[in-house]
C-alpha cells in the first residue's frame, strides 16, 4: 500500500545534567548532558504533493508563531535530506502543531525536524533504518538523535552521541515557561564570556545523578540536577531567580534551568505536589505559562498513516 500522509508524535527534552566543556574549533562545546524525554508533545504531519508543486511548511497550536515558514525549517530540512538519501524528487506538505514551546531549551524544533525524518521516512517506504536516520538527525541539529529515541539518555560530543540509559520509576515535572524565547548560541556566548579566562575541564556525568535514576527516587534526582548553561540563562533572564524562589518556597525536590533556558524544569515529590506548585507558579505571575508533564517517555512514533 502506497502512503499519502503521516503524523509522527515526538516530545520535547529537558536536560537533567548539562556539563559543558571547551569550545571546539568546529564552534560548537564539548559536552556530556543526560536527556530525559517528558510528555509535552508535536505531531508531525507529512503529505506527499506531485513533483511539481511547491513544498511547504504550516504551523498551528500555541506556540504557532515564530517558526520560520521556509526552507530554514529545521522539519523542512529533515524532510528534504530524506528524499534526497531516496533520491526521490516529490514535494510534500508538513503541518505541525505545536505544543512544544519554541526557543525554550525544550528541543522543539529539534521534535519537529525528527518527527518530519520519520514520517517522511515511512513515507517512503521506511528503509532508512536506524543507524541511517541517526545520521541525517545529527546533520540536522544536536538534540534531534535523542528526539528519535526519547526515554532517558547520555549526549555526548556536541550532544548527538547518544547512549540510552537505564532508569526506573516516573518523574513529576512542572515547567515555567516564558514567552520570550532564548537563542541557544546566545546562551553558550554568554556562559564563554562568563567562563573567561577560567580553566575549563572537560565535561563529565555524575555518579550520584546516575545512580538516583536508577534508584528512581524522586528526592535523589533532585538533588542532583546540574546545568553549566544555568548562569549564562540567568545572566540573560535575571527574572528566571523568581521562578527557582518559588519552586523552593513549594519544597519542589529540585528545579533547573532546562538546556539553554528559559524554561524552567521543576522536580514535584507526586502527582498532587505537582499541582500545588503549578497552582503556585501560575498565581505568582512569574511566568507567561505552566506546564506538567511527566517524563521519562518514549520518542518518535508514528501516531497515524493514511
Ligand atoms: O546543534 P544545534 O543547532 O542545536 O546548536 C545550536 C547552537 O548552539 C550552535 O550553533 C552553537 O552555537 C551552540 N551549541 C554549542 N555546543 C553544543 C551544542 C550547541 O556551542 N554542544
Amino acid at each position: 500500500m502506497t502512503l499519502a500522509r503521516v503524523t509522527a508524535r515526538v516530545p520535547a527534552k529537558i536536560n537533567l545534567s548539562l556539563s559543558v566543556g571547551p569550545l571546539r574549533p568546529d564552534g560548537f562545546h564539548e559536552l556530556v548532558t543526560l536527556y530525559q524525554a517528558i510528555a509535552l508533545f508535536d505531531d508531525v504531519t507529512v503529505t506527499l504533493k506531485p513533483k511539481d508543486e511547491r513544498s511547504t511548511v504550516e504551523v498551528t497550536g500555541e506556540y504557532a508563531t515564530s517558526v520560520p515558514l521556509d526552507e530554514s525549517n529545521l522539519a523542512y530540512r529533515a524532510a528534504m535530506r530524506v528524499l534526497e538519501a531516496y533520491e526521490d524528487d516529490s514535494a510534500f506538505a508538513i503541518s505541525i502543531r505545536k505544543s512544544i514551546p519554541v526557543a525554550a531549551g525544550l528541543a522543539g524544533g529539534s521534535a519537529d525536524a525528527a518527527g518530519a525524518l520519520l514520517a517522511m521516512d515511512t513515507l517512503l517506504g521506511g528503509q532508512l533504518g536506524k543507524n541511517e536516520l541517526h545520521l541525517l538527525a545529527a546533520e540536522l541539529g544536536s538534540d534531534v538523535p535523542f528526539a528519535l529515541i526519547g526515554n532517558i539518555a547520555l549526549g555526548r560530543g556536541r550532544g548527538e552521541e547518544i547512549t540510552p540509559a537505564l532508569s526506573r520509576g516516573e518523574f513529576h515535572w512542572v515547567l515555567g515557561i516564558s514567552n520570550q524565547g532564548l537563542s541557544t548560541p546566545a546562551v553558550y556566548k554568554e556562559s564563554d564570556r562568563l567562563r573567561e579566562g577560567m580553566i575549563v575541564s572537560s565535561p563529565r556525568i555524575s555518579e550520584k545523578l546516575m545512580h538516583a535514576l536508577l534508584s528512581g527516587e524522586p528526592e535523589e534526582l533532585g538533588k542532583n540536577l546540574s546545568n553549566d548553561l544555568a548562569p549564562a540563562a540567568l545572566s540573560l533572564r535575571p527574572g528566571l531567580r523568581l521562578v527557582l524562589d518559588i519552586a523552593a518556597e513549594y519544597a519542589a525536590l529540585g528545579a533547573i534551568v532546562s538546556g539553554s533556558g528559559p524554561t524552567i524544569a521543576i522536580l514535584a515529590r507526586d502527582e498532587e505536589h505537582s499541582l500545588d506548585i503549578a497552582v503556585a507558579l501560575t498565581a505568582s505571575g512569574v511566568v507567561n505559562n505552566v506546564a506538567r508533564a511527566l517524563g521519562p517517555v518514549a520518542g518518535a512514533r508514528i501516531i497515524e498513516s493514511k
